[in-house]
């Protein structure tokens, strides 16, 4: 039966990983991938910690203050124009090859499709009309509206009432596990993107409800 779906941004529509690219001019080949993996895990441990404190600070913020905080950590001297313009290219993010094809697919089933991030609604509307993804979803909400991070209980029961629906009638899907295990600490159903083989699940007890590789399988299996 057609459902709405909330995807996750970051790491599920789009690879900030890829950040990588950008870093490899200023920082070199050998320390770009640590960089961006450095730069990724410290602005979602910047999310998580702030929304714990109750110390809301946006994720364009989180994001900024983990990038310096990867400079500090490598030792990088980045001048302000070469932060700035790393700043812009997180906006410019391509989506997966799959992502635009398994919304389509997903979208032709009758499902309502919106993105549900930790992004500002803003910032995220401006990386996903650039990705070309925007035009195929039906909206995009953001925590920014209630101030706090995933996966704090308060985001997806705000999703749940910004679709107009039970959370047990609402599919997250996310590639980040503490996504997932948030959804469903919530009563939605929630799909776990296994972008790499390799990934793990956290060993919770809590299961996704459906696992696959990419949207074009979801969209198969949904
Ligand atoms: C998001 C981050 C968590 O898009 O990836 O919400």
């Amino acid at each position: 039966m057609p459902g709405a779906i909330g995807f996750d941004i970051y790491g599920t529509l789009v690879d900030p990983l890829e950040m990588n690219e950008h870093l490899q001019p200023v920082v070199g080949e050998d320390l770009a991938d640590r960089f961006s993996e450095l730069w990724r895990g410290k602005q979602i441990e910047y999310t998580f910690r702030r929304a714990l404190m109750r110390k809301y600070e946006d994720f364009g913020v989180c994001t900024r203050q983990a990038l310096v905080h990867a400079t500090n950590v490598l030792g990088v001297d980045f001048s302000d124009e070469e932060q700035e313009k790393l700043i812009q290219e997180y906006q410019n993010l391509r989506p997966f090859p799959d992502v635009i094809p398994g919304i389509e697919a997903l979208n032709s089933k009758g499902h309502t499709l919106v993105a549900f991030s930790n992004g500002v609604e803003a910032t995220a509307r401006t990386l996903l009309d650039r990705a070309g993804v925007l035009e195929h979803l039906h909206g995009v909400i953001s925590v920014d509206d209630v101030k706090t991070f995933k996966p704090d209980p308060e985001v997806y029961h705000y999703l749940a009432r910004r679709l107009g629906t039970e959370p047990s009638e609402i599919w997250l899907v996310s590639s980040n596990p503490f996504d997932v295990i948030g959804a469903k600490a919530v009563g939605l159903m929630a799909a776990w993107i296994q972008r790499k083989p390799d990934t793990q699940f956290d060993p919770w007890g809590i299961q996704p409800d459906l696992v696959a590789p990419d949207l074009e399988a979801l969209a198969e299996r949904l």
